[in-house]
């Protein structure tokens, strides 16, 4: 897939798709931006869970790529990270930029396709964070990894959470009584899934205009294989039983906002994963 640019229909279409929801999740319960104003320490249930990892981020330079509407950047800041946040969608980064300005942030955010993102931001940077959604909209890994790999100093590193490619191939729209059904690619295709749904995962009632979505999916393979063609090595790699969303109608409440599989279906699948790598110095 080698045109996902301006122009390209399945890159329009998303990006048209995330315009619509940028507003709605503004509003939401599930976002709660609210929160965020009136509490100065708040963090996204997000970055709360990857703290321990990340460390202190003090007088690091980080990119969010990928940002959406900052909740999870702002959060990065609020560990002490100088931030820019990067998103195709520029309703989402209005909303952003506002979160920011309401919480007397400092940090910048570029309106571009991730996949210009070495030409469009200032770096290099000491930490590259993404995921959680955000690798699945994107046609080609390889691509993705030689950009971050081309954002980071030496020293500095790759922070990826995102959910696991298995959960992805699995119909969602299956009666759990039929067990885990393989539907989807694990791997990575030239061709995208395509979606249509009206609604988005937050809560309220508002519908999207621009229905239709593209995905990929990347295997565990592809992703490490990319990093490290790149030249980044491997520092951690970690998964997960819980996730951000609710993934599978069976899926129980996990607690802080993320969700698990019932007991008795609790080992049979990883739901996300955490992959960190590094530049060498
Ligand atoms: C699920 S959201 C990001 C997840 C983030 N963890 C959150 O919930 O706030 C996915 C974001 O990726 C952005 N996106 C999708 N494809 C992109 C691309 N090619 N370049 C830049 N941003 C892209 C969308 O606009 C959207 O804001």
């Amino acid at each position: 897939m080698d045109h996902y640019y301006d122009g390209n229909r399945y890159y329009d279409g998303n990006k048209a798709n995330w315009n619509d929801r940028a507003p709605i999740h503004a509003e939401s319960k599930t976002y709660g931006l609210d929160a965020y104003v009136s509490d100065p320490d708040r963090l996204s249930g997000v970055v709360a869970f990857d703290q321990p990892t990340l460390g202190d981020l003090n007088g690091q330079r980080a990119v969010h790529l990928q940002c959406h509407i900052g909740t999870d950047t702002l959060s990065l800041a609020r560990l002490g990270a100088t931030v820019t946040g990067l998103d195709q969608s520029d309703t989402s980064l209005a909303v952003a930029r506002k979160l920011f300005a309401n919480t007397s942030t400092p940090g910048e955010f570029v309106l571009a396709n991730v996949y210009d993102a070495a030409t469009k931001l200032s770096g290099p940077f000491d930490l590259v964070y993404t995921g959680v959604g955000a690798l699945n909209w994107l046609p080609n890994v390889d691509r993705w990894a030689a950009v971050v790999a081309q954002l980071l100093a030496p020293g500095g590193r790759l922070y990826l959470r995102e959910g696991h490619p298995m959960l992805w191939a699995i119909d969602d729209d299956r009666d759990p009584a039929d067990g885990l059904i393989v539907k989807h690619p694990y791997f990575e295709t030239d061709e995208p899934m395509v979606f249509d749904d009206a609604e988005t995962y937050t809560d309220g009632e508002a519908r999207l205009a621009n229905t239709r979505t593209y995905e990929w999916n990347h295997g565990i393979g592809e992703v490490i294989t990319a990093v490290l063609d790149h030249g980044l090595e491997l520092t951690s790699f970690t998964e997960h039983r819980e996730l951000e969303w609710k993934g599978l109608p069976q899926m129980l409440d996990a607690g802080d906002g993320r969700f698990k599989m019932p007991p008795e279906q609790a080992d049979l699948l990883p739901l996300m994963y955490t992959l960190t790598a590094r530049k060498p110095s």
